[in-house]
């Protein structure tokens, strides 16, 4: 099958480099001749790594970048058989592409967006048959990240689903089935990440680097979440909290926060520029944790508590199997265990106690535990055997 991909940016450039490594032909399309020519650079130069370090021959470099065709001209989508999109993030834009593709591309090809926070059945709608339109998510970068989330639209036929799933599942990839919500599994269960430890800041109980340490070193995350944030770059993750924020009508769970808007506003975007929550320039100094462990144990524990409330609450809500949502976390943002496990392990009743002490003494709606937590406690069940 003939692959499409629109948009040559950080994804749209991923993307293609995993269609083709496994064999597919892939039209990419820009509008931007620049950035056309730059991710064709970008493919040459990964794969002579990978060259270098054995990890494919010379052959199977040569044959993937042969596969590729680049343009500056959508109708050399015409005889794809799928056609992803990974364009600027914005409704109007993307809905306008969709059904320019659509009038180009082969009866029954499927259409499908990249989007981190958009609405599939809204992209869809703009189609003449949105039965063939679905969202299939990738994690940056695309050929490292494992995890695809696969997002049916209501619009979606089950042919549309099973065939998409199929493929990715053929590219080595791990698919996770994800209600069509603001989010889909990971960008939605990974908040707390984020506005906890903020949280945990703005209240003076810690600063970013005891906050860091204590989830790196005692909750064995990859990094911190003042590190990441500043790694994702403050004004993209603070746009992504906005977003859900305002998608959730407002949930106070989702509430950004001020200290982050501060840093994006101020300049302080993180590595790219220099300066996040922390100084990346030369001769910076390091920030030094507090390195007491009943206080690195608190805050481990508020943020955790925090994620699996939301991990569980998702599985209330059906936006994806118990198994799903513990694989999408490992495996899309390298939590190191499944959230809903890790909290059979803790115990349910535990985790229930601890939000309990939080939605008292805060008395906010953010802290409530979610009705399926109280009903396991109460049933004695726990997710997993
Ligand atoms: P990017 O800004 O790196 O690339 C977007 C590309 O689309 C640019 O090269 C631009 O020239 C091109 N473009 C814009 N309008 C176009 C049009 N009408 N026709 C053809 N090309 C057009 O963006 P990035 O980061 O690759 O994101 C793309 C999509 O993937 C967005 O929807 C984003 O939300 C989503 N996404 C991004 C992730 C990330 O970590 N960057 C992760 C997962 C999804």
């Amino acid at each position: 099958m003939e692959v499409g991909v629109l948009g040559a940016g950080t994804m749209g450039s991923g993307i293609v480099q995993v269609a083709a490594q496994n064999g597919h032909n892939v039209v990419l399309v820009d509008l931007n001749e620049h950035i056309l020519n730059k991710s064709k650079e970008q493919l040459k130069s990964i794969l002579a790594r990978l060259v270098a370090k054995e990890r494919i021959t010379r052959e199977e470099s040569e044959a993937t970048i042969s596969r590729v065709t680049y343009s500056q001209d959508i109708h050399d989508f015409r005889n794809c058989g799928i056609v992803i999109e990974a364009i600027i993030e914005d409704l109007e834009i993307k809905s306008h592409v969709f059904k320019q593709v659509e009038q180009i591309v082969p009866k029954g090809c499927i259409l499908a967006s990249n989007t981190s926070s958009l609405s599939i059945a809204s992209i869809a709608a703009t189609t003449e048959n949105p039965t063939l339109v679905l969202g299939i998510h990738f994690f940056n970068p695309a050929p490292l990240m494992p995890l695809v989330e696969i997002i049916p639209a209501v619009q979606t036929s089950q042919e549309t689903l099973k065939t998409a799933r199929d493929l990715i599942d053929g590219w080595k990839k791990v698919t996770v089935l994800c209600k069509d919500t603001p989010g889909f599994i990971v960008n939605r269960v990974a908040r707390p990440f984020y506005g906890e430890a903020l949280r945990i800041y703005e209240e003076g109980i810690a600063d970013f680097a005891t906050i860091d340490w204590a989830m790196t070193e005692l909750g064995g995350f990859r990094m911190g979440p003042f590190t990441l944030m500043d790694y994702i770059g403050n004004d993209v993750n603070y746009t992504v909290t906005e977003t859900v924020f305002k998608a959730f009508y407002f949930d106070p769970r989702y509430k950004p926060s001020f200290t982050q808007k501060r840093h994006s506003e101020a300049g302080y975007l993180g590595r790219k520029s220099g300066r996040g929550y922390y100084d990346y320039s030369e001769d910076a100094e390091k920030d030094q944790p507090n390195t007491d462990k009943v206080l690195g144990e608190q805050i481990l524990n508020r943020i955790l508590v925090m994620l699996m409330n939301e991990a569980i609450d998702a599985v209330f809500l059906n936006i994806g199997s118990k198994e799903d949502i513990d694989l999408a976390m490992t495996k899309g943002v390298n939590y190191p265990k499944g959230l809903l496990k890790w909290a059979d392990e803790i115990g349910l009743k535990t985790v229930l106690e601890s939000l309990e002490v939080l939605f008292h003494e805060y008395g906010e709606d953010r802290y409530r535990p979610s009705p399926l937590l109280r009903r396991m406690v109460r049933n004695n069940e726990r997710f997993f055997e």
